[in-house]
């Protein structure tokens, strides 16, 4: 395809706002102009003209009056779990092509308890949990302490502090009472799983998804051994990154299938990270959750960091994003 064919693609996005934070981390799922300008001037490489969007009430009229042929999605959407559909939806409705899973699987993916559900019914193992909507909620007598408590439809490990492991009644009631209430918003509370975390990456759909080398987050202080929201920001201080990861051949075989199970059992397209944990009891997987739209920060965002050990420098993950969503529509590659 010569340059003067190549498409319009609308980047569309939702920026952060500081202004009157209720929490520290209320803004931290929505993007920074840097970021925003780095996806943008990888699509610019490709040849392809690039409308920015800010997914804002404006998007509506907006996407109806310019010619788009794609839109790279990347707006988290403004409010509740099915925040990251608001987009999708819209450009469903308007059979406006774009990048990424589908509204329903956007939906899916951002509540924990559902995205668990699914994988419970195709027999892939996660830890149990139970879901905590209001404050007098009992503990079922099957879960085992220490238990995780989190916000149930939250990423960037928003809502995860230092002390969000419980390890009896009392420190649960304060746990899940803060989330409901600081976040607004159930609190699930899931067992604990002691050992290796591993993340993926996948790129593509249908037989020719690829499973990206498999990344460890490897904890350097034993008092915090998970990935809260102070260990993911001062992530230089708390963590190490392997990638690929040293694993033994069969434990890795076994995770990437864990992960391709739940690719396809969600129903992804073109891009999604997954968060599994090797229990240290048994030394199997368990499948944490699922990023269907994931962080795209270079350097920062961890599937950045597993694509460039995979090789694919910042820009081509962009462009690889892109020619999955063209190829998926029986569109030119760029
Ligand atoms: N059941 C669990 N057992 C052990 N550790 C857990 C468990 N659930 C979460 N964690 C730890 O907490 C971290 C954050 O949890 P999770 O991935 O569910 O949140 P998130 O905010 O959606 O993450 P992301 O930043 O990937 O969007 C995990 O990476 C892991 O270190
Ligand atoms: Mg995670």
């Amino acid at each position: 395809m010569n340059s003067q064919n190549k498409y319009s693609v609308a980047l569309t996005y939702n920026l952060k706002n500081e202004s009157n934070l209720k929490n520290e981390d209320d803004q931290a799922e929505f993007d920074s102009i840097e970021t925003v300008q780095a996806i943008a001037r990888a699509i610019e490489k490709t040849g392809c003209r690039v409308v920015p969007m800010e997914a804002t009430r404006s998007i509506v009229n907006e996407i109806q009056n310019r010619h788009i042929d794609m839109v790279f999605n990347f707006a988290e959407g403004l409010k509740g779990r099915g925040r990251e559909s608001q987009v999708p939806a819209l450009l469903s409705f308007l059979s406006i092509p774009f990048t990424g899973s589908d509204e329903t699987t956007l939906a899916i993916g951002l509540d924990k308890a559902l995205s668990k559900r699914i994988a419970m019914t195709e027999n892939i193992r996660t830890p149990k949990f139970q879901i905590f909507f209001n404050s007098s909620d009992v503990l079922k007598k099957s879960l085992q302490f220490p238990l995780i408590v989190k916000p149930n439809a939250e990423g960037s490990s928003k809502g995860i502090i230092d002390s969000s492991i419980a390890s009896d009644e009392y420190s649960l009631k304060l746990l899940t009472d803060r989330i409901i209430e600081s976040y607004e918003e159930p609190a699930i509370v899931e067992e604990y799983v002691p050992g290796r975390e591993f993340t993926v990456g996948l790129l593509g759909n249908g037989k020719d998804v690829e499973v990206l080398p498999l990344m460890e987050i490897l904890f350097e202080k034993d008092e915090n051994p998970f990935y809260s929201y102070n260990v993911k920001k001062n992530s230089e201080k708390f963590i190490r990154y392997e990638c690929p990861a040293k694993i033994d051949s069969k434990l890795e075989k076994k995770i990437k299938r864990m992960a391709l199970r739940i690719f396809t059992s969600l129903q992804c397209r073109d891009v999604a990270r997954i968060d599994i944990r090797v229990s240290e009891k048994d030394n199997e997987p368990y499948f944490i959750e699922i990023n269907p739209l994931p962080g795209l920060i270079d350097g920062f965002s961890d599937l950045t960091i597993i694509a460039r050990s995979a090789n694919m420098e910042y820009d081509q993950l962009i462009r690889r994003i892109l020619n999955e969503a063209f190829k998926r529509y029986g569109m030119n590659e760029v």
